[in-house]
């Protein structure tokens, strides 16, 4: 076997530890569809070269079907002898059809086989992943639609700062997964490349025909220098950090329904099942799916700094360090694509097949969320802006706010429940129209320019998210 001595130049075989050490068969077989794939355009661009027979490409193309319906049956035997997914199926497929299977390797090296495997997977992924991205936002903006008039206090320093619309409070996520889908649709340009024809390094001395390779895969073109081809990993890098920046947005979204789900805020419930209870407090509903979308935020941000740090010290071209590229990225994968699943059910929740409509998302406690708007003088602004209408500069009418909300503090009282004889005490050109002005309702109307929460601005946000998303 292969890897107890390579050719005749070894003279000992691998130890068991040393071939455990270096095999990657046990998770790199997750790549094997992009490896046959890759192995029958490669033999069929062989054969339109005349570089191997018209029967070995149909020898490669019959070996190759059995060795797919033997790997989707579960009887694959796959050996750790023999490293990793590239040399198990290889060796099987001349198991199977003879010669023809030793041909497949014209032209080529497991450096360029690799980087296109990886390549040819990630890009499947990332379709899958900008899919979930839309589900997530759709499910957004569905939450969004019922609770435009809804008003939130929104914070700054987690204080109280001005009412929010609860949608516009949604739609601020939206624009971030849209964002993260455009970055994921970017990366994917760069990593829908061909490396295959760069062989170990240096390129071959055969007439390979990459621009039919990479057609054939449905490849943007080339990778036009094959030291860079073999070695580059960016598109890796790239789409891991894609990733942890996505996965930050499911963190800072995490941590606020954390709070709202908390018994001091009372804002949102999230359903049953995505909550835990505890052994010992009889009580507890524990919001354990965002904490550990939080904590694995962590883990995908940490899959990107070994990436980045594994390229850091490579000379080109292939190093085999390269194999340690695939864990933290099937990880990232994975992490993600449950996440956001997980998030889309959570936030928009599920459709009833007996009644077609969708059940189980999160509830919202407007009550709960006005009250809390009602603490912490969110209006103060916008009296302030009110005495500006009548003249004031605005560093004097903020001092004048200042004063007022002062006054409201020690009588215990919102701005809106002093008597207009103690506002006009503030200001004489105060009048009873204040009123419509310092109510929840009326400052959040009254931000009606572009990207504002004036409800009339969030419909409109709704309206655009919706074409845009189909
Ligand atoms: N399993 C290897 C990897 O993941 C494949 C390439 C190996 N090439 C080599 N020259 N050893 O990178």
């Amino acid at each position: 076997k292969k890897s107890e001595a390579w050719s005749a130049l070894f003279s000992e075989p691998m130890s068991e530890l040393v071939k455990r050490y270096t095999a990657s068969v046990f998770f790199d077989k997750r790549l094997w569809q992009a490896d046959i794939q890759g192995s029958l355009a490669h033999a069929e661009m062989l054969a339109a070269q005349g570089i191997i027979g018209a029967s070995d490409l149909a020898d490669i193309q019959r070996g190759m079907a059995q060795i797919t319906s033997e790997i989707e049956a579960g009887t694959f035997q796959w050996q750790l002898d023999l490293e990793d997914v590239h040399l198990n199926i290889e060796a099987r497929l001349t198991q199977l059809v003879g010669d023809a299977g030793k041909r497949l390797h014209t032209g080529r090296s497991r450096n360029d086989q690799v980087a296109t495997d990886v390549r040819l997977w990630l890009r499947g992924e990332t379709d899958l992943i900008i899919g979930l991205l839309t589900d997530l936002q759709r499910a957004l903006v569905e939450v969004a639609e019922r609770n435009v008039e809804v008003i939130l206090p929104g914070f700054t320093h987690l204080q109280v700062a001005q009412p929010v619309s609860f949608a516009h409070h949604l739609l601020a996520y939206v624009e971030m997964f849209s964002r993260d889908a455009e970055r994921f649709a970017d990366v994917r340009r760069r990593t829908n490349r061909l490396p295959l024809g760069s062989a170990a390094l240096a390129g071959t001395t055969y007439p390979l025909d990459r621009e039919r390779v990479a057609k054939t895969l449905g490849m943007e073109g080339v990778c036009q220098n094959s030291l860079d081809g073999v070695s580059d990993r960016d598109f890796a890098i790239e789409f891991t950090a894609a990733a942890s920046l996505c996965m930050v947005h499911i963190s800072r979204l995490s941590e606020e329904l954390i709070l709202w789900m908390s018994q001091n805020f009372g804002f949102v419930k999230i359903a049953d099942r995505f909550t835990t209870g505890s052994s010992i407090m009889p009580q507890k509903k524990n919001p354990d799916v965002p904490e550990l979308a939080r904590g694995k935020t962590g883990r995908v941000v940490g899959h990107l700094m070994g990436l980045i740090t594994l390229m850091k010290g490579q000379p080109l071209a292939y190093n085999k360090d390269n194999q340690e590229d695939k864990e933290p990225l099937f990880d990232t994968v994975d992490t993600l694509k449950d996440t956001l699943r997980i998030f889309a059910e959570m936030v928009g929740g599920q459709v009833n097949p007996a009644t077609g409509a969708k059940e189980g998302g999160i509830t919202v406690n407007a009550a709960a969320m006005e009250a809390a708007a009602n603490k912490g003088y969110a209006t103060a602004t916008d009296l302030a802006d009110y005495l500006v209408k009548k003249g004031l500069p605005f560093r004097d009418a903020h001092e004048t706010v200042a004063h007022a909300v002062k006054a409201a503090t020690s009588h215990n009282c919102d701005l809106s429940e002093l008597p207009l004889t103690v506002l006009q005490g503030f200001h004489p050109s105060i009048e009873k129209d204040v009123y419509g002005v310092l109510s929840l309702r009326g400052s959040l109307s009254a931000r009606n320019t572009l990207g504002g929460t004036a409800p009339a601005q969030v419909r409109e946000q709704i309206a655009r998210h919706r074409t845009r998303l189909g």
